[in-house]
């Protein structure tokens, strides 16, 4: 019996596997990635190491065991059908009788066309009856914080959601509820609303990125069609600059505010503020 979580080797699957060996002996946890070397560091150390591609169903044969605790996380290939990527592990899973199957999923609230991929995953793990935790994982502080570069250079955040406000999280608060679940009792068939504790809008980003730099940053709102130009013009691909620009129409909305208090609650301390994301990034 092990836990077992895929993406081990993406940002928020390196998070979950440092966490869970805070927790659990590292010969109880299996890394799943796609290549051996990029977690030599885990093996180093005593992890288990699993080589799987969501894209080839054989890989996934033999992959977990009756009484494994599995965490999914969610591909990034959004052209190859991540639904049938995922549906793919979770057979894989329930052949062998897994114990627990949680997914990183993304907000309820949440109606932009990112989150048809993640509706479209969590019906095909309902429906399996496989004991399940959907992980409604909110938007990520690094989403900005790891993208200051331009904003520095021009002094400007630019984005197409209005004085809309979301709660966003780091990843590593995201990770300590994934850990929570895969190492406590008692979270089958439980679904969780993730978000930070605050919400904010990008005019309260802009006056803290002014504050802490001591340069003026201004918030420029500007349409959807603008925005989608901008990222295109950056060198993003049409439909993922569309995909990132349908997110922020839903953070006008209020699609990203959550406000379940369900993240602090099973991360068992307050989550990061945006500020603390903001001062790390900036140190580099
Ligand atoms: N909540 C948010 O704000 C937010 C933002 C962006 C993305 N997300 C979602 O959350 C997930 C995790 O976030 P992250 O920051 O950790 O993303 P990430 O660093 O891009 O990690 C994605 C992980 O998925 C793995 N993966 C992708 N395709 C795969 C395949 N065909 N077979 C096996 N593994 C595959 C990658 O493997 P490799 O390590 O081999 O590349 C990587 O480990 C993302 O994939 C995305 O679905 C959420």
């Amino acid at each position: 019996m092990s836990i077992v979580v895929t993406g081990a080797t993406g940002h928020l699957g390196r998070h979950v596997v440092e966490q869970l060996l805070e927790k659990v002996p590292a010969d109880q946890i299996t890394a799943v990635v796609r290549d051996r070397d990029k977690a030599a560091g885990f093996a180093a150390r005593g992890v288990r190491v699993a080589v799987a591609d969501y894209n080839a169903p054989e890989t996934l044969d033999g992959l977990f065991s009756a009484g494994d605790k599995v965490l999914l996380i969610s591909g990034n290939e959004f052209d190859k059908g991540r639904v049938g990527q995922h549906t793919a592990v979770l057979n894989a899973a329930k052949a062998a009788g897994v114990a627990l199957f949680a997914y990183t999923s993304a907000p309820g609230t949440l109606k932009a066309a990112l989150a048809d991929d993640h509706r479209g995953t969590e019906e095909a793990i309902m429906a399996s009856g496989v004991p399940y935790v959907l992980l409604r994982n909110g938007w990520y502080h690094e989403n900005y914080t790891e993208q200051l570069a331009p904003v520095l250079e021009h002094g400007a955040v630019v984005h197409a959601a209005g004085e809309g406000r979301l709660s966003s999280a780091s990843r590593a608060d995201y990770a300590a509820a994934a850990v929570a679940v895969l190492t406590g009792e008692g979270h089958e068939n439980k679904i969780y609303e993730l978000g930070g504790d605050e919400a904010w809008g990008f005019a309260e980003y802009a006056a803290e990125l002014s504050r802490q730099t001591g340069r003026e940053i201004t918030y420029n709102p500007v349409s959807v069609e603008a925005y989608t130009g901008i990222l295109t013009g950056a060198g993003l691909p049409g439909p993922l600059a569309a995909i990132l620009a349908g997110v922020d129409a839903s953070i006008e909305k209020g699609e990203l505010v959550v406000d379940s208090g369900d993240l602090s609650r099973l991360a068992g301390r307050p989550t990061t503020p945006l500020a603390e994301a903001i001062r790390s990034a900036l140190k580099g």
